[in-house]
């Protein structure tokens, strides 16, 4: 099997798929040897990215499957304790994320797509076990 280049970036979704302060586009990597979901939203006409891991307790961030910004689309919010976080950086602004802030990954839009690049603690999941049957179909 032939590893992807990891340097080139692993494709997240198309640059269409990221509207302007709308849903956010998630997908599954390794951190710190954990699976966990990292989110994609443009926000400011820029694709920004983080784990989708809050600061303060370790769950998911949305409230509704993609969706991470609070109604007036400025802010990312936690839909647990209602942590608030600057969409540019990440940043606890209030609530009880504290000064940790987001986990950033980082990714690039260019061509069309948008990519992210693994770091040392930020890992793509291994490709499947050939051996291993495929899930069952949902019923
Ligand atoms: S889990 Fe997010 S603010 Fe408490």
């Amino acid at each position: 099997m032939v590893e992807p280049a990891l340097d080139e970036g692993l494709w997240v979704c198309d640059s269409a798929a990221l509207v302007e302060r709308g849903k956010g586009v998630q997908w599954e990597l390794l951190y710190c040897g954990r699976e966990e979901r990292a989110f994609a939203l443009r926000f400011d006409g820029q694709v920004v990215a983080y784990l989708n891991r809050c600061a303060h307790v370790p769950t998911e961030l949305d409230w509704q499957p993609d969706e991470f910004l609070d109604s007036d689309k400025r802010y990312i919010l936690c839909a647990v304790h209602g942590a608030v976080y600057s969409p540019s950086t990440g940043a606890c602004v209030m609530g009880r994320c504290g000064r940790a802030g987001l986990i950033p990954v980082t990714v690039t839009e260019a061509n069309g797509q948008v990519r992210w690049y693994p770091s040392q603690h930020q890992r793509p999941l291994p490709p499947p076990d050939p051996s291993e049957p495929p899930p069952a179909p949902l019923p």
